[in-house]
């Protein structure tokens, strides 16, 4: 927590102030015409501080003092915020435990500068902040501090890597054995990882066939599969002590010519991945890796056949938007205690790479996804069929591989400290890589 300590007290003193009040959060209504409440995603933030994840908590910091968790603690016939997997963070704070929200109100310092971070502007007023206490630029800074990782926060993911891992592997088996639906696969993997569903990271993605070409197909299938040869794309995660495991597989079931060729295609996506991990050191932009992983799969479309060998050069496929079709998404992005966590997009990637999450100088510490896919989603690919390039793709080939959706591989590496060294792959280390990709 020390390094906690010079991390705000420097961002506050640049932006002048003495002093942050952090807040959990509030609960949200899932809808104003009734009287349901969304579990509590606390402010990451806070939970920077603190892995508790109750409302209308806060952590007040002043530099130099001891840092102190105000907890709400009501009686409640109704129901209680869950308890944190462990306590033993609680002995870096004081402690002072209140019956309602505003009770923070009096353990804020008086006469200070207090920076309010949070995003609940009813609290801030509560307390009696005005609206130059909840600043934009001291928000940002607070949100880099949260990209370079310690080895806890390090240790935390990869355990998060561990509890996905056993989820992943008992989907693959179901899958493989046939007969179960999307809703069954996912409700296997939150079995697996004894989770309910609202404390996933994010909401698992659970497509078999042709809903692996919806980026994030959440509206699971009801219906068994009817076995046959299909595919299956599992991208969900875990969590320890609040850090997110971001996870996807993809495996393929079943025989024919058009079953083997995306088998190939699932294979080489995963080799190519590999090396991407492989170049993950600092120095360069994530948005350069991200370039380097559209010059890869423009040779892994000619490889498998998409592209016609000798019709088109690398650079003409990638002017023309070929791999951009096959592969809309970014290459990954920083991971913490936000799945997407926001501090590595501070400067926006360039108009070609719009939805581009990480655009900062890789770092040591930095915990990136990596995440390259190949999808054959018809809307994007429709402009290509009728474009200057469209005699440069096989579309029988494309057509025949299109009922299996797509493929995405991603795995969360940290960048070492050492240059020599290779980046640490937290998901690698959990799967069995014998067996194949998971
Ligand atoms: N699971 C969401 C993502 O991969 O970014
Ligand atoms: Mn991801
Ligand atoms: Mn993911």
């Amino acid at each position: 927590m020390a390094h906690l300590s010079v991390g705000y007290a420097a961002v506050l003193a640049r932006h002048g102030f003495d002093a942050a009040v952090l807040h959990s959060g509030r609960l949200q209504k899932r809808s104003s015409f009734d009287d349901q409440y969304w579990p509590l995603r606390a402010v990451p933030h806070f939970q920077h501080w603190a892995p508790l994840a109750w409302p209308d908590c806060a952590v007040v910091f002043e530099p130099g003092r001891r840092p102190l968790l105000v907890r709400l603690r009501t009686v409640d016939f109704w129901e209680q915020p869950a308890e944190p997997e462990a306590d033993f963070w609680l002995q870096a704070f004081d402690v002072r435990d209140v019956a309602d929200a505003g009770g923070v109100r009096d353990a804020l310092p008086s006469g200070q500068r207090i920076a309010f971070v949070g995003d609940d502007d009813e609290r801030r007023v509560d307390w009696g902040l005005d609206a130059h206490a909840r600043d934009a630029a001291t928000i940002r800074a607070l949100d880099a501090l949260r990209t370079t990782k310690t080895p806890y926060e390090i240790a935390c993911l990869a355990e998060a890597n561990r509890r996905a891992a056993g989820g992943h592997r008992a989907v693959r088996d179901a899958f493989l054995a046939g007969g179960v639906s999307e809703l069954d696969l996912h409700l296997t993997f939150l079995r697996a990882t004894a989770q309910d569903d609202s404390e996933t990271p994010y909401k698992n993605i659970v497509a078999v066939g042709r809903n692996a070409a919806v980026l994030h197909h959440i509206a699971y299938g009801r219906r068994p599969d009817a076995g046959g040869a299909t595919s299956l794309l599992l991208d969900a995660g875990a969590t320890c002590l609040g850090y997110a495991a971001d996870v996807t597989r993809t495996w393929t079931r079943g025989s024919g010519a058009a079953a083997a060729a995306f088998g190939g295609l699932v294979a080489g996506v995963d080799a190519m991945q590999r090396r991407l991990c492989d170049q993950v050191e600092r120095g360069p932009s994530f948005e350069t890796l991200h370039d380097a992983c559209h010059v890869a799969l423009t040779h892994l479309l000619a490889d498998i056949g998409v592209l016609r060998r000798g019709s088109l050069s690398v650079e003409g496929a990638l002017a023309a938007g070929v791999s951009r079709a096959f592969l809309p998404h970014g290459l990954g992005h920083s991971l913490g205690l936000q799945v997407h966590d926001v501090g590595c997009a501070l400067r926006p990637p360039r108009p070609d790479n719009p939805w581009l999450r990480a655009t900062v100088d890789i770092a040591p510490g930095h915990v990136f996804t990596i995440e390259p896919g190949v999808y054959f989603i018809e809307s994007l690919l429709a402009p290509l069929r009728v474009g200057p390039v469209a005699g440069a793709l096989d579309w029988a080939l494309v057509d025949a591989l299109a009922p299996f959706g797509g493929v995405r591989i991603e795995d969360d590496v940290v960048v070492p400290a050492d240059p020599l060294a290779r980046a640490r792959n937290l998901t690698r280390e959990q799967f069995d890589d014998a067996g194949g990709p998971v």
